[in-house]
């Protein structure tokens, strides 16, 4: 199976993340590249008033057809209890993508379900697969939720998936006490 790990990472741990979901699933990272922020600084703050303003960033992401893998997962952090500005911009600019996709996040301890509901807005569909991985539980090493993420974005998400996407992947997805 394709698959694409679509990542934005402010600071390399969704960067980290979507490593891993590419080293375990035979993927490849594609990264969106946002000019505005830096990881340092006033970029901080910068970054927290565009979310929660909404305003969305210029974004580049080096490969231009992903409908040509079999699965897209698309991430990246929370900032002010919202999805990334630079994934937001990815997702509003409805990339043509393939029928899997899914979405994860990473957070320091909140606000990760309401970022993962707004990219599901912007998908405009449920995803096949959502994980909210803790930065904490990341930069330790593989988050547990890690092999559940990744059954359901190859399909093998048995009887949760197929009775309701989104929200029963989700849920499964996410360690204890993740949200
Ligand atoms: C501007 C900004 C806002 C943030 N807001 C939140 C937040 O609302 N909730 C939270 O749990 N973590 C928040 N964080 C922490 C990040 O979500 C967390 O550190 C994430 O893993 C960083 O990912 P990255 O290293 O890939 O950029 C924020 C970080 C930044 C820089």
């Amino acid at each position: 199976m394709r698959t694409a790990v679509v990542v934005y990472s402010l600071g390399g741990t969704s960067r980290k993340l979507a490593e891993a979901v590419a080293a375990r699933s035979g993927g490849t990272v594609v990264p969106i590249a946002c000019a505005r922020y830096r990881a340092a600084g006033l970029s901080y703050a910068r970054a927290a008033v565009d979310s929660m303003m909404g305003w969305l960033p210029a974004v580049e992401v080096p490969e231009a057809d992903l409908s040509g893998f079999d699965a897209v997962a698309i991430g990246g952090p929370v900032w002010a209890g919202r999805a990334a500005t630079p994934v937001r911009a990815f997702l509003a600019a409805r990339p043509a993508l393939p029928r899997r996709v899914g979405l994860f996040v990473t957070f320091g301890g909140s606000g990760a379900e309401g970022a993962l509901a707004q990219m599901r807005a912007l998908l405009g569909r449920a995803a096949v697969a959502e994980y909210a991985a803790r930065e904490a539980e990341v930069r330790a090493g593989m988050p547990a939720g890690l092999p559940g993420f990744l059954a359901r974005l190859a399909g093998q998400g048995g009887q949760r998936e197929a009775a309701a996407p989104a929200a029963a992947a989700g849920r499964a997805g996410r360690t204890p006490g993740a949200v």
